[in-house]
């Protein structure tokens, strides 16, 4: 079974900064009792309060950015989790437990671009992304900046977090918002598309997303119908984080290199899954939904091959 990264541990960490972001976001800065090495874009952190505060189910974030011994987080404040932690002080205590999950594909030059798209605070794992693409990642060749495109859509302007930070980043940054309050008014999929047809994209693009579950269907449909190199980052609920509690589920395809086991565990066989792995399109979202996930600890029989699910 899948087992979590060797690298992670449970640390703690004092607050650095909490700083506003958004309409409903903070950055947050901590530094862990140890520096970490680089960290891959799109892996993760489970994080709570050590003063009890938080709920005892520490929550888990992307890393945000890396800077010498800080880490930074991105946090949209959704409940009490979030709420605590974007309410902690410069010198609380946090613990943190990671780095885990697998993080992006090497994302290489030399190919199609990569196109990446953000909903909301799905921008969390990109500006990392970004970073480690222009930099090279796994010894493989550094994408070029015109190699690389960010779309980034929320509902209006307040919710495209940190924007002026991905746009000094360097590479073409594409926004779409719903009410039309900043850029195209549409949604990502609809500014890409957009984009496309004047041109300003390659047909052929290999895609990334991260964002809410029905642009991350939308987008594992456009990648299907159109062949396209596609992989997600998804944010299902979690309890632990390191694969003991079966809270955090996402369907499998029969047909895909996970098919012989119905669900992969996002935490340890994620957060990142290739389409083609796994499927968010299930009949009535039983699984791959993070508001959907299955009751945790129920032990899960392996696929029977003679009555796979056909044709999802
Ligand atoms: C790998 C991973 C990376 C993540 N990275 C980030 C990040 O960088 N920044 C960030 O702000 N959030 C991120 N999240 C989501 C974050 O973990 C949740 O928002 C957080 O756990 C909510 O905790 P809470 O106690 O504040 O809310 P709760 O009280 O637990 O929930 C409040 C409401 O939010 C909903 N909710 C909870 N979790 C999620 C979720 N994952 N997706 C959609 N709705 C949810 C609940 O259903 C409920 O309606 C990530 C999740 C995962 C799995
Ligand atoms: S969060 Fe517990 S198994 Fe994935």
């Amino acid at each position: 079974m899948p087992a979590p990264p060797p690298d992670a541990r449970s640390l703690t960490a004092e607050v650095v900064s909490v700083e506003p972001c958004g309409e409903d976001g903070v950055v947050l800065t901590v530094r862990p009792e140890v520096e970490l090495p680089t960290v891959r874009a799109s892996r993760f952190f489970m994080l709570r309060r050590t003063d009890r505060l938080s709920p005892l189910i520490p929550r888990p974030f992307s890393l945000y950015r890396q800077r010498g011994a800080e880490l930074e987080f991105l946090l949209k404040v959704m409940g009490r989790g979030t709420r605590a932690l974007a309410e902690s002080r410069p010198g609380d205590e946090l613990r943190l437990i990671g780095p885990l999950g697998n993080g992006w594909p090497a994302l290489e030059g030399g190919g199609a671009p990569w196109v990446m798209l953000g909903g909301g605070v799905g921008s969390a794992p990109f500006y990392l992304g970004i970073q480690q693409a222009l930099a090279g990642m796994d010894g493989k060749r550094p994408a070029r900046r015109e190699e690389l495109a960010y779309l980034y859509g929320a509902a209006r302007r307040g919710l495209l977090y940190d924007l002026e930070r991905f746009r000094a980043l360097g590479v073409p940054v594409h926004t779409a918002t719903d009410d039309g309050s900043e850029g195209f008014k549409g949604n990502v999929l609809g500014l890409l598309e957009t984009l496309w047809s004047a041109n300003k994209l390659p047909r052929e693009v290999r895609l990334l997303a991260c964002g809410p579950h029905p642009m991350l269907v939308a987008v594992e449909r456009l990648a299907r119908a159109k062949k396209l190199e596609c992989w997600l980052s998804l944010e299902t609920l979690m309890g632990c984080g390191v694969g003991i509690c079966n809270g955090c589920p996402v369907a499998t395809r029969p047909e895909g290199p996970m098919g012989a086991w119905p669900n992969a565990k996002c935490c340890v066989e994620g957060p990142v899954f290739a389409v083609g792995a796994v499927t968010l399109e299930q009949p009535g979202e039983q699984h791959g939904s993070p508001r959907h996930a299955p009751a945790a600890c129920v032990p899960e029989a392996p696929h029977e091959p003679e009555r796979g699910r056909a044709g999802n």
